[in-house]
């Protein structure tokens, strides 16, 4: 018999075949039971009739706990009735391993912050295993469409003695007497490869010390940031959003049954388009003024203010040239007003909030040596940094797309926190 997958049980009704899996459920009517078997590709219904069975086996399913680890062998037919369609009728079952009884998060109703202390099991579940699929195909189509436009992936470190946004949210470590960081981003880093390679991306975990608890915050999480020399602001927007748009191409071409399953509303999906809608910083401020907002020019945007700017459209908006002195000290000002820079955020539309950030960088070697000092960051650590200006320097452009944010919006979930396979949250570091 061949071993397969239920994932592909489609190909092989009418035949005999072994299943490797878990029980995931079970119920009993008379002399059939309905065992639901998952083998990390997906759910099946697998059947035991009486007498078509040893009477043995029929018994010992009775005593057999949730998540026991079991082989099923049996012939593949079409059931409408099964939820995936299909079931397999079962010849013989081997045990391989008897699961504890009270198994902890069984299929009662449990809430979310008990099932985080289960999440090494909870991730077992149909829902969660969609989730992470999409994030898969999510990372899998980001990684296709920049090799296929020309971006080098360039790995760059995870401990660094620089800032990249700001001193507020560093986790600090020690290095052989010296400080170091957890990276909060690479793009410092591959500004410096851009120059060597001249489109480059970086792709990977990140972290922030973010003191306030909110929906869309992790301490660490996965950030994909493409840098390119010869760019400039205008184009880099135009790589955005055709990243965006190829990214739910391929989710609605491959993760529709994970969709369906995480019950998302596929039809908001299919109306984004690009060109995205793009306004102004100051415009997105008379938005929100008009909305009842109390703000000010130079504010910063909460996550509400996200929600009623974005919720205007289908498709993510651009918000452009942001107040200078809101953003990070390598953002380039506006040659047309210095008093606010080319830098975007990509907020996405069903109140997700940001997704993307970033802009063109300063080009000009003494307005960067300026900017350090403003920003009081110790110039030592940027000495590399500023040689990219003093050899060769060249407009360019990046940004950053964070992971969870945009898995966040694809599955339609109101927390970050089950978008990735662990979460790091404030406080919180377990399992
Ligand atoms: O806007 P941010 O801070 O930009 C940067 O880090 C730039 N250096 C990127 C670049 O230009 N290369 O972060 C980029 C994105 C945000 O838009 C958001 O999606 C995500 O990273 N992000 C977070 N996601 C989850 N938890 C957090 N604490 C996040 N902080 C940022
Ligand atoms: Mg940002």
């Amino acid at each position: 018999m061949e071993k397969v997958r239920i994932a592909n049980i489609e190909n092989y009704v009418e035949k005999e075949v072994e299943i490797n899996g878990w029980l995931y459920n079970k119920r009993s009517s008379g002399s059939i039971k309905f065992l639901i078997i998952r083998d990390g590709s997906g759910f099946m219904q697998a059947t035991l009739i009486k007498g078509e069975v040893e009477e043995s086996v029929f018994k010992e399913v009775d005593s057999l706990e949730y998540e026991s680890a079991i082989k099923v062998f049996g012939l593949v037919r079409k059931e409408p009735r099964a939820q995936s369609g299909y079931e397999i009728l079962i010849k013989k079952i081997e045990i391989i391993s008897k699961a504890a009884e009270n198994y902890p998060i069984s299929l009662k109703e449990h809430g979310v912050g008990f099932l985080m202390d289960y999440r090494h099991l909870w991730l077992r579940s149909p829902r969660q295993n969609a989730i992470l699929r999409i994030r898969a195909e999510i990372i899998k189509s980001i990684r296709n469409f920049l090799d296929n436009n020309d971006f080098i992936l360039i790995d760059t470190p995870i401990l660094t003695p620089a800032a990249c946004e700001g001193t507020t949210t560093l986790f600090e470590t020690e290095y052989f007497g010296d400080k170091a960081y957890l990276t909060q981003s690479g793009q410092l880093y591959n500004e410096a490869t851009a120059s060597a390679f001249g489109r480059v991306y970086c792709f990977g975990p990140t972290f922030r010390a973010e003191k306030s608890k909110t929906r869309r915050h992790l301490m660490e999480f996965w950030m994909v940031e493409p840098e390119a020399a010869f760019v400039d602001f205008d184009e880099c927007n135009e790589i955005e959003e055709n990243l965006i748009t190829y990214i739910i191409s391929q989710v609605l071409k491959n993760r529709r049954k994970e969709l369906n399953i995480l019950k998302r509303d596929i039809s908001k999906l299919e109306l984004v388009k690009t060109p995205f809608p793009r306004i102004s910083y100051d415009e997105a401020i008379e938005i929100l003024k008009s909305n009842g907002v109390k703000i000010k020019w130079g504010d910063d945007f909460g996550g509400e203010d996200e929600t009623i700017i974005s919720s205007r459209y289908d498709s993510p908006v651009i918000v452009h040239r942001y107040p200078t002195k809101s953003k990070a000290f390598y953002m380039k000002p506006d040659p047309k007003r210095e008093d606010v820079v080319l830098g975007a955020d990509m907020l996405a539309p069903e109140g997700y909030g940001e997704i993307i950030g970033g802009g063109q960088r300063i080009d000009d070697y003494q307005l960067l040596e300026k900017r350090i000092k403003e920003h009081k960051l110790p110039k030592e650590s940027y000495e590399w940094y500023i040689d990219i200006r003093k050899f060769g320097s060249v407009p360019h452009s990046g940004f950053g797309l964070g992971i969870e944010r945009t898995v966040s919006w694809i599955c339609d979930l109101n927390h970050v926190r089950e978008t990735i396979p662990f979460p790091r949250m404030l406080n919180k570091i377990y399992p």
